[in-house]
């Protein structure tokens, strides 16, 4: 729907960006600006702002940005027009008439939604029938409760050509309105009648954000070709806008902050019923660019989660080009391999939730995969071989839309390509830059924070037994020093895929992945003398109680990428307030470094 531009102004004057805001969102007034804590990431020192004279919030953090309606969008989930529509109402302004068109097209898709929901009852009745059992026998079978079924409304389609039209025929539902929700299809041969488009299949009702159906997938019942048939695209359904279980998944992601993508119906009501109910599927296709973005504005960075086969690889591989251009500041992807020929629903079945979490928490970051794309996981080693690497590594960088980010992976490949094997990660990686006078200060707060990576490290190495309980978080905490980072990631996969590995064993295959190095310098006096806890000899109890100490002193770190951040803003737009904020956060650094 497109609204008039003198319409859209007068709402962006009318609507104050903080008391948008404000309903969610406890601010602050400093200066100019409010404050408050970012809702778009975890944090636990403010660094979200909103300037009411601008019309916009940000993050210094996660680099959240937008106007009010952008805000709504994000916070509610809800499309632009949407979002327009609830802030003119609350602003008591009336949204423009439409066009005839626009108006007699929503008309319309209302109508749609009532017949795609009647639609959507009848199947599932259908399942209750005599003639359904077969359908609810195969569900059950695989391992589908009552609850479940209840939930993601599945039905099935009788197999026949017309019960379907029939039976909305007398809930005086017109057969147009069935072809235009395509539901019933009419042959080219206008002489013949139309026929019910799902036959003989179990039904899953596709619903949008608001949890309103809006098309249908059916399941061949046993084998069959084609496996799958959904909807056809109709004016409530643009399959490359829809992601499948998206209004189960959006407030329970909120929540967890993990947002996981798969590739099918069956993966996403399997994990619900496992109680992992953040996951949706796209509808049988690449990821598009709408669907990025629309897991975007729930999830900074959502875990794809692709069969463990050839195809599952190049559909990441896929998602991974097309996110390129798409990428910001705080924003990404994780990708998570599954062993070879299992689907989410069949490893949750063979290995339990907790393995399958465990894929989760091991996942890779967009620029591993990137990297492994390129490389194939060979060690370049001649400078041919190099230079093709970074070649080809530098190619995808360079389709990065957003100049910060794409400074960032640049750099991050050509140091790797660069790194000799075995380059201990303990100093700080990315040293704050010279020209700034609070550098030095900001150099002790890094060494204290690399200090107590090391040793949240240190006690997963020596203690892999924990890794149930700290594995999750380790995951997602990702460390500011590189070559320390590269090591907890490999140490969590490999532990990912091999929950029995003892340290002994842990040790052997980081120093066989080329992580020799730094695991001297780390497990050592450096560490030991610091965080007794974290020494081989340590019973798991302590160890433990020594790590969650550590970990929650660490979490003083947000106070780090804060300082980055304000570093960044300084850099660019050299204002009293930027200034001001600057200040502030080197006087919280002092307290923190005797810690
Ligand atoms: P899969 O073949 O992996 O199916 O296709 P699945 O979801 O694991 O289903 P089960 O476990 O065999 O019952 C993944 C997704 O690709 C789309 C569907 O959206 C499916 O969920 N697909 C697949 C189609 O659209 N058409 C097909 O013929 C097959
Ligand atoms: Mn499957």
């Amino acid at each position: 729907m497109a609204f008039p531009p003198q319409f859209l102004d007068e709402l962006r004057h009318r609507i104050g960006v903080a008391d948008v805001v404000s309903r969610r969102v406890k601010l602050t007034k400093r200066g100019r600006e409010h404050l408050g804590l970012c809702p778009f990431h975890k944090e636990k020192t403010p660094s979200f702002t909103v300037n009411d004279e601008k019309g916009f919030y940000h993050c210094f953090g996660c680099g959240a940005h937008g106007s009010a309606i952008d805000f709504v969008m994000n916070m509610e989930n809800v499309s632009f027009p949407e979002a327009v529509e609830r802030l003119a109402h609350e602003a008591g302004m009336e949204v423009p008439a439409d066009t005839p068109e626009q108006r007699e097209r929503s008309q319309q898709q209302q109508t749609l939604l009532d017949v795609t929901e009647k639609a959507a009852a009848y199947f599932e009745r259908n399942l209750r029938l005599p003639e359904g059992r077969a359908a609810l026998d195969y569900l059950r079978e695989r391992g589908l409760d009552d609850a479940t079924i209840k939930k993601f409304r599945i039905g099935f389609a009788l197999d026949s050509r017309g019960a379907l039209k029939g039976a909305l025929a007398r809930e005086g539902i017109d057969e147009n309105l069935l072809i235009a929700a395509g539901l019933i299809i009419q042959p080219d041969d206008q002489t013949r009648a139309p026929y019910d488009r799902f036959r003989r299949r179990i039904v899953f009702p596709i619903l949008d954000a608001r949890g309103r159906v809006i098309a249908f997938g059916g399941r061949i019942l046993g084998d069959g070709e084609p496996k799958y048939l959904n909807s056809p695209d109709t004016p409530l359904f643009h399959k490359s806008r829809v992601l499948y279980g998206l209004s189960h998944a959006a407030p329970a992601a909120r929540k967890s902050e993990t947002l996981i993508v798969t590739e099918g119906y069956m993966d996403v009501i399997a994990l619900s019923q496992a109680g992992i109910t953040a996951a949706v599927a796209p509808l049988g296709t690449a990821l598009t660019e709408d669907q990025l973005q629309i897991l975007w504005r729930i999830a900074r960075e959502p875990v794809l989660c692709f069969d463990g086969d050839n195809a599952g690889a190049r559909a990441a591989a896929r998602a991974a080009e097309r996110a390129l251009p798409l990428l910001k500041p705080g924003l990404g992807l994780r990708f998570a391999a599954l062993p070879a020929g299992e689907d989410p629903d069949s490893l949750i079945k063979v290995e339990g939730p907790d393995a399958f979490k465990r894929h989760i928490t091991a996942a890779e970051p967009l620029s591993d995969m990137l990297w492994w794309m390129v490389t194939k996981g060979k060690q370049a080693k001649t400078p041919e071989e190099k230079s093709l690497f970074q070649k080809q590594l530098e190619d995808y960088g360079r389709q990065i839309g957003d100049s910060m980010v794409r400074g960032h992976f640049l750099r991050a490949f050509k140091d790797r390509i660069w790194a000799r094997p075995g380059t201990p990660g303990f100093e700080p990686g990315y040293g704050p830059s010279s020209q700034w006078s609070g550098a030095r200060s900001a150099d002790a707060i890094q060494d204290v924070l690399s200090h107590r990576e090391a040793i949240l490290l240190v006690v997963l190495l020596t203690h892999p037994g924990l890794y149930d309980q700290i594995g999750e978080r380790l995951g997602k905490t990702g460390f500011s020093a590189p070559e320390l980072d590269k090591l907890r990631q490999e140490a969590l996969k490999t532990l990912a895929h091999q929950p029995s590995l003892d340290s002994a064993g842990l040790e052997h295959q980081l120093r066989e992945s080329g992580f020799t190095g730094i695991l001297g310098s780390l497990l050592g006096p450096k560490v030991y003398d610091h965080a007794f806890f974290a020494r081989p000899e340590t019973d798991d109890e302590t160890a433990r109680q020594g790590w969650e100490e550590t970990y929650n002193l660490y979490h003083q770190r947000d106070l780090q990428a804060e300082i980055r951040e304000a570093k960044a803003g300084l850099a660019g737009e050299m204002t009293a307030e930027a200034m001001e904020r600057f200040r502030a956060l080197k006087a919280q650094q002092h307290q923190t470094r005797d810690l």
